[in-house]
């Protein structure tokens, strides 16, 4: 093989990888109808989007995984390395586990209880990437939950869900 063929196919190698990385996002199905206002345009729940935005942080690929039963939440970081990713440590995603919480039947905790161990927060309603290619944040997750100091189900109704910030968008509180 030439050195030109093997750095072609490195480079289908190599491309071949971040397509996979990029559709690296899994989360749960979330299909509860009490929530379902809770989804994008797209109709991706809470849940995908959250893995979304914290995938801009993990290389383009993120797991959001199920709760075990009704009894748990997603408890922001947990004293290990994820205590210094802003990703999770910012309202936004914050609120998008928070209502990934309420569809899959489980409380979420309160914004002082999540924010516990990250070592610094984003600022109240913007993150640190621009929204990844691939989804939209609804504009119910932009709410400053420091105000009320946990997510509201009912304001966030009432905002609802447009205008969504799309792909590259950088959400920064104003
Ligand atoms: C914070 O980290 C500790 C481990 O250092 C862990 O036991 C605890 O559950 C974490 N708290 C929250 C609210 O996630």
């Amino acid at each position: 093989m030439s050195l030109l063929a093997v750095l072609l196919s490195s480079l289908f190698f190599f491309s071949g990888i971040q397509v996979a990385a990029a559709a690296a996002i899994s989360a749960p199905g979330c299909s509860s109808s009490t929530w379902s206002w809770t989804s994008n345009k797209q109709g991706q729940s809470a849940c995908t989007v959250a893995a979304y935005m914290l995938s801009s942080c993990s290389g383009g690929s993120f797991t959001v995984a199920p709760l075990a039963s009704s009894s748990q939440a997603y408890p922001g970081p947990t004293g290990g390395s994820d205590d210094a990713d802003l990703c999770l440590c910012n309202t936004i995603t914050y609120s998008l586990l928070s209502a990934c919480d309420a569809c899959q039947g489980s409380e979420w905790v309160s914004w002082a209880t999540y924010k516990t161990n990250c070592t610094s927060v984003q600022a109240a309603s913007s993150f640190p990437n621009p929204v990844p290619v691939g989804t939209s944040v609804p504009l119910w997750a932009l709410i400053d939950v420091t105000v009320e100091g946990t997510w509201d189900p009912i304001t966030a109704a009432i905002v609802g869900d447009t205008p969504e910030a799309g792909p590259g968008t950088v959400i920064t509180s104003q």
